[in-house]
């Protein structure tokens, strides 16, 4: 069976969807380690309610991101890991990172990418207007948000919404594709292929 790391910085909501979406039996994948550069991080309680194992890396105890990274690095391979699910981490991955685990790193991000890269998608696209936003998967490169899309969720924006209603909506979402791509990597479903990701047909059942 292969194994994730998942990195967190906060709630870790996504995270839950993922520990859920394991225990029902969708999502045949074991979650090695939820490592975070937080320690007071909420995932790192979901994780440990569910007796997956923690790792708090301080990055402030570092001199330099690639120092942090490295030890990063080690500590996630030292659970062997197949690939790094990144759920809410808030830190920037410089390209040692990001090429070690070349095509191994999964992120989500809260709009349509390409449109409001960055931080606060949700705000981005409530400012500019925008009927429609969402969420995607993606494979990390070496840029912002920038890398093979995997799964894309649409929902409208409502007059009246504010960022926390329409992030709520989002989330919704977040929740349904983040293991849902999971799911396809963990199956050897999605081909890359410069930018684009091709999702290759299940296998059949009997009925
Ligand atoms: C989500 O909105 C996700 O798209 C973004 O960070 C947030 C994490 O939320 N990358 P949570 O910690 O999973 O609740």
């Amino acid at each position: 069976m292969k194994k994730i790391a998942v990195l967190v910085s906060g709630g870790g909501s996504n995270l839950q969807s993922i520990i859920d979406s394991v225990e029902s039996g969708y999502l045949r994948l074991k979650i090695a380690v939820v490592a975070s550069n937080k320690e007071e991080a909420y995932g790192l309680t979901r994780a440990r309610n569910h007796g997956i194992p923690t790792e708090i890396l301080r990055h402030g105890d570092y001199p330099t991101r690639e120092e942090f990274e490295t030890k990063l690095i080690e500590t996630l391979d030292g659970y062997g890991v197949d690939l790094v699910a990144l759920a809410g981490f808030m830190r920037v991955l410089t390209p040692l990172f990001v090429n070690h685990y070349h095509q191994r790193i999964m992120n989500i991000h809260p709009a349509i990418l390409p449109s409001f890269p960055g931080t606060h998608g949700q705000k981005q696209a409530l400012d500019y207007g925008v009927r429609f936003s969402g969420c995607t998967t993606h494979f990390v490169d070496e840029g912002t948000d920038t890398g093979p899309i995997i799964l894309q969720a649409i929902v409208p924006v409502l007059p009246d919404d504010t960022e926390e209603s329409l992030g709520s909506r989002i989330l919704k979402e977040e929740h349904r594709i983040y293991p849902e791509s999971l799911k396809l990597w963990s199956e050897g479903r999605l081909l890359i292929d410069g930018r684009k990701v091709t999702i290759l047909p299940g296998a059949r059942t009997k009925d």
